[in-house]
């Protein structure tokens, strides 16, 4: 595929998502270093991108480091329990100072952008207290967003952002942990995402040990985890491997169990990070989500252009044979799609020529998206369905993929042990070689 044909294609999926989130909320929790970054404004140009294009962004600043140095500056030590910060009455102003100013870089890099924001007081919070006689002090705990007050906030045309204090009715500031309020808010707000943003977070994950079924890209950074995987990731690794990493990962359990369809998890330091994370089906970062996220499935009319797209270019080199929306509309039956975050990136059709005999046609795999396995699945998809069907033998007919079948298990084999039907309109002069395999 031509470089213009990649563009294209990134376009079309942008338009796709956009469509999709327009009007929806979208949390983004960001981590104290990153506002610290040399791409922090660039971040921001690109979350302030969304937001004109009618993404509903509330912004939670994560500025626990940034509270830990400013309370060193003021030779203030602090002490946690639980990994919770123990706030004594004395550092409250100084916890209230940080938090409030960890908040302004976001307005800073809002202005710039020409978007308004609001730093709020959305967030009511109760004292911890006393637990286990540890005295928490100004610790707090959520006790509920002001969700009308933050609706009216986005409805003015603002950008909520609630730093990590929350106050008693009656008035006595808490310090609040972000995760809560950001899990509060993905809940109260009915969320759809929750984008974790941080800094070196490939490097965070190299030491830590994923079950055999998490994907990794070539740099060892995860791609796609489901929340059971989580649970093994945080039950099998020790607290210091995971690091800032069991955070991030609990805080993304939390936030699919209020109610968001995915958490993504991003190096916010990378240009671009949040565009090609939410806009396209590559991403860019970690993805952690509650429901299916791709899926092999039967075709629809409404699937049939999309198809042909894939397998235009493939038929103009003669690798495919020609059809047209009503070849496949007659045997809509025998194809099927493997679909990503509801975009096709490969077809193929099962078809049934009797004697037991079964064959795989017309698989065409998105060059985009090559080697991610859409292929192979759609082959273990046919040879299940074959087997159902009784069938004892499924073969392909190949002029260039016959390595490739040979590494699903194929053989090669002759025209000879085809069934009478498929034999009798073998193109010879095509001369494709035929590959089968013994079910
Ligand atoms: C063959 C094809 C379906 C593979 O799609 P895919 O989604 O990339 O498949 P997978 O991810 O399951 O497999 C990719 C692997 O096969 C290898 N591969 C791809 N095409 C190959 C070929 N023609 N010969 C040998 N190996 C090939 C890739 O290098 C990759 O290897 P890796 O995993 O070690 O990186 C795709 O390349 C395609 O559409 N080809 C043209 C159509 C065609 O030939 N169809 C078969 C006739 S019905």
């Amino acid at each position: 595929m031509g470089e213009n044909a990649v563009s294209m294609e990134l376009i079309r999926e942008a338009f796709l998502y956009q469509n999709r989130f327009a009007g929806k909320t979208v949390v983004f929790k960001i981590d104290f270093p990153v506002t610290e970054s040399a791409g922090f404004s660039y971040l921001m140009k690109d979350i302030a991108l969304l937001i004109k294009t009618g993404i509903k962004v509330i912004i939670v600043p994560g500025s626990a480091e940034y509270i830990s140095r400013v309370l060193t500056d003021h030779n203030i030590t602090s002490s946690f329990a639980d990994s919770e910060r123990i706030t004594a009455n004395g550092a409250m102003p100084y916890v209230e100072m940080a938090a409030f100013h960890a908040a302004t870089r976001f307005i800073t890099a809002l202005s710039a952008s020409r978007v308004d924001a609001l730093i709020g007081n959305f967030v009511r919070a109760r004292g911890r207290g006393v637990v286990h006689g540890q005295d928490f002090g100004q610790t707090g705990v959520v006790d509920k967003i002001y969700v009308e007050s933050v609706r009216r906030v986005i409805d003015a045309g603002m950008t909520p952002i609630l730093p990590c204090i929350g106050w008693s009715p009656a008035g006595k500031p808490y310090n609040v942990s972000s995760n809560g309020i950001t899990v509060a808010a993905c809940e109260a707000l009915g969320a759809i995402k929750l984008v974790i943003v941080t800094t070196d977070w490939t490097e965070k994950q190299l030491n830590i040990a994923a079950p055999a079924s998490v994907e990794r890209d070539e740099k060892g950074k995860m791609l796609r985890v489901t929340p059971e995987e989580v649970r093994e990731i945080l039950k099998t690794n020790a607290a210091p491997a995971l690091g800032k990493t069991k955070s991030h990962l609990i805080l993304s359990l939390a936030a699919l169990e209020a109610g968001v369809e995915r958490v993504h998890i991003v190096d916010g330091t990378e240009e671009g990070v949040i565009l090609r994370e939410l806009f396209s089906n590559l991403g860019a970062g970690t993805m952690i989500n509650s429901g299916e996220y791709d899926a092999i499935r039967p075709i629809r009319n409404s699937d049939i252009p999309d198809m042909l797209r894939l397998m235009e270019p493939l038929m103009q080199t003669g690798i495919l044979l020609r059809r047209n929306a009503e070849d496949i509309q007659q045997k809509k039956d025998d194809f099927a799609v493997f679909v990503v975050d509801g975009a096709i990136h490969a077809c193929a059709a099962l078809h049934n020529w009797g004697e037991g005999q079964a064959e795989i046609a017309a698989l065409a795999s998105d060059p985009m998206y090559k080697s991610m396995g859409a292929g192979r699945r759609l082959v273990r998809y046919f040879i299940e369905k074959a087997v159902k069907s009784g069938c004892d033998r499924v073969f392909a007919l190949t002029t260039s993929t016959q390595d490739w079948f040979e590494q699903l298990g194929f053989n090669e084999t002759t025209v000879e042990s085809l069934p009478r039907r498929k034999r009798e309109i073998y193109d010879r002069k095509r001369n494709s070689r035929i590959y089968a395999l013994e079910l």
